[in-house]
């Protein structure tokens, strides 16, 4: 039988017995930033929030809840954007955060391969990687906040997915627990192991539905010795996605980072983020940031300065700055990072995580801003990201007085129209940050019949009793 709220004081006094003292958060005001989520969309309660601070108490904690039908909110960094991390309002799920596991456990500079817990914050994974001499590409906005466990449980993308691919593709082993609490231990450096279905693959971007991710060993690169980078005027959409294609041609497969920024997202970094100011003279319609980057010590400034230039004759950029040095490279790249921050800070948004083929990138755009145009006049567009992957953020912000109940009656109207529109231009409604809670009627809609049969299945082999984040990702009758 199913545990309800009668059951909670008996549950905890249970819960208390079987793990370790000091793994609970008993305190409410300590519990409380576990219980909402970054964008303040949801707010949950919970049985209670579990800080385990080894692989062992993890399994302990899932085979408890397992044996009692507890539901399981696995916590990152909880940056999530689409509520994944937040438990639901009943205050009968268990909150599991990772952050206390947080060690790095080996780094084989030879094998270029490092392994760590899930809890170690991206940074910390970066910073890690560099002592030993070598690099590691996933590179987000909220890297300092983030942890490798929810990178690698949402498969993050990022700003240099062009280059080096998003998080499933950077990650060789993992070890999880799964719903019962036995543990799934495959962290191996092997580039090559075909030994069956891909179930590293697998958990990776399943967003705490099928299990814990509790470490990974992750790939590593050799540190890059020269980047060269540009912020350059464009006069369209179809202008940026025909000078990523000089600059690949130019620079042979070196691009790691293709940004584009409409003027309006400048703004609002002008406007609200301490720092920014505008790297051209005159304003323009649409820029694109972009990055070159090489293992050896190259005049990349050189070969992305030519791309410019040719690229400037043939009319596909209006103007363009190159960073001198790494203040300004930093600088450039303060301003691209923080414009979901500026967005934050202006007022409320309706964001749509999209993708599209990059050569249908400006058929999509054109298509979806004149219909935001026509259908929601209060807003105002800023459509921004990694274009190079074909990924949008299709951000509508809205004036900071703008009352929730009227932004909550168009955003089902505004996100129908704009998903219909990716699927129409062969797109995913759901790029990079995955589907949570937010999008669990969205992958109901535009995923085929056989797709969510087989997803359906996959979870109920893996987790029978529905423990596994419940609510989040699938719908399950
Ligand atoms: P959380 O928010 O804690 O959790 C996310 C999901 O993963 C939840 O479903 C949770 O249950 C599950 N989860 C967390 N840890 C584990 C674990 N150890 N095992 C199993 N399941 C787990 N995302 C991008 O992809 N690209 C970007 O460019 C990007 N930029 C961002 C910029 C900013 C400023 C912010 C705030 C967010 C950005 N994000 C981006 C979104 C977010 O940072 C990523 O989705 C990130 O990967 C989430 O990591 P987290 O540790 O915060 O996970
Ligand atoms: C980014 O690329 O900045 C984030 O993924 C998008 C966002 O914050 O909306
Ligand atoms: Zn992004």
């Amino acid at each position: 039988m199913l545990p309800s709220s009668a059951d909670a004081a008996a549950l905890l006094e249970s819960l208390r017995a079987s793990v370790p003292s000091g793994v609970l958060l008993e305190d409410a005001a300590d519990q409380a930033p576990f219980l909402t989520d970054h964008r303040r969309l949801y707010q949950g309660r919970a049985l209670g929030v579990a800080l385990p601070r080894e692989i062992a108490e993890v399994s302990a904690l899932l085979a408890w809840c397992n044996a009692q039908r507890i539901g399981v909110v696995p916590q990152g960094g909880n940056t999530s954007y689409c509520g994944g991390a937040t438990p639901d309002p009943s205050g009968l799920q268990l909150v599991i955060g990772l952050r206390r596991l947080n060690r790095i456990r080996a780094i084989d500079a030879a094998d270029f391969s490092i392994t760590v817990e899930a809890g170690c914050t991206l940074a910390q994974v970066q910073r890690a990687a560099a002592e030993a001499g070598r690099f590691f590409p996933l590179e987000l906005g909220s890297a300092g906040t983030c942890q490798i466990g929810g990178n690698l449980a949402t498969n993050a993308g990022g700003l240099n997915v062009l280059r080096f691919g998003m998080a499933r593709a950077l990650t060789l082993g993992i070890e999880a627990v799964l719903a019962d609490g036995r543990v799934y231990q495959r962290l191996r450096a092997l580039h090559k192991d075909n030994t069956g279905y891909d179930l590293t693959g697998l958990l990776v971007g399943s967003e705490g539905t099928l299990g814990i991710i509790t470490a990974a060993t992750l790939k590593l690169w050799p540190p890059l010795r020269s980047t060269a980078t540009a912020f350059a005027a464009v006069p369209d959409v179809a202008a940026a996605v025909a000078l990523l294609t000089e600059l690949q041609a130019a620079a042979g497969g070196r691009v790691n980072s293709y940004e584009l920024l409409p003027r309006s997202a400048l703004e609002l970094a002008l406007r609200h983020i301490e720092g920014v100011t505008d790297p051209l003279a005159a304003a323009h319609e649409w820029y694109v940031l972009c990055e070159l980057s090489s293992f050896a010590d190259e005049a990349l400034g050189t070969v992305l300065a030519q791309a410019l230039e040719t690229a400037t004759d043939a009319g596909l950029v209006q103007d363009a700055v190159l960073a001198a040095n790494e203040r300004q490279r930093a600088s450039l790249w303060q301003l691209r990072e923080n414009v979901p921050e500026a967005q934050r800070r202006a007022g409320p948004s309706l964001k749509h995580d999209v993708s599209v083929p990059v050569a249908r990138l400006a058929g999509f755009v054109a298509a979806a801003s004149q219909w935001v145009r026509d259908h929601v006049p209060s807003g105002t567009l800023v459509a921004y990201g990694h274009a190079g992957d074909g990924n949008l953020h299709f951000n509508i912000s809205f004036a900071a007085n703008t009352l929730p109940a009227a932004l909550a009656a168009q955003e089902p109207v505004v996100r129908r129209a704009i998903h219909d529109l990716v699927a129409a231009h062969g797109g995913s409604f759901s790029a990079e940050h995955g589907i949570g809670r937010l999008k669990v009627g969205e992958l109901e809609r535009y995923a085929s019949p056989v797709s969510l049969a087989m997803m359906r299945e996959i979870k109920r082999a893996l987790d029978p009793n529905g423990i596994m984040n419940p609510g989040k990702v699938l719908a399950i009758s």
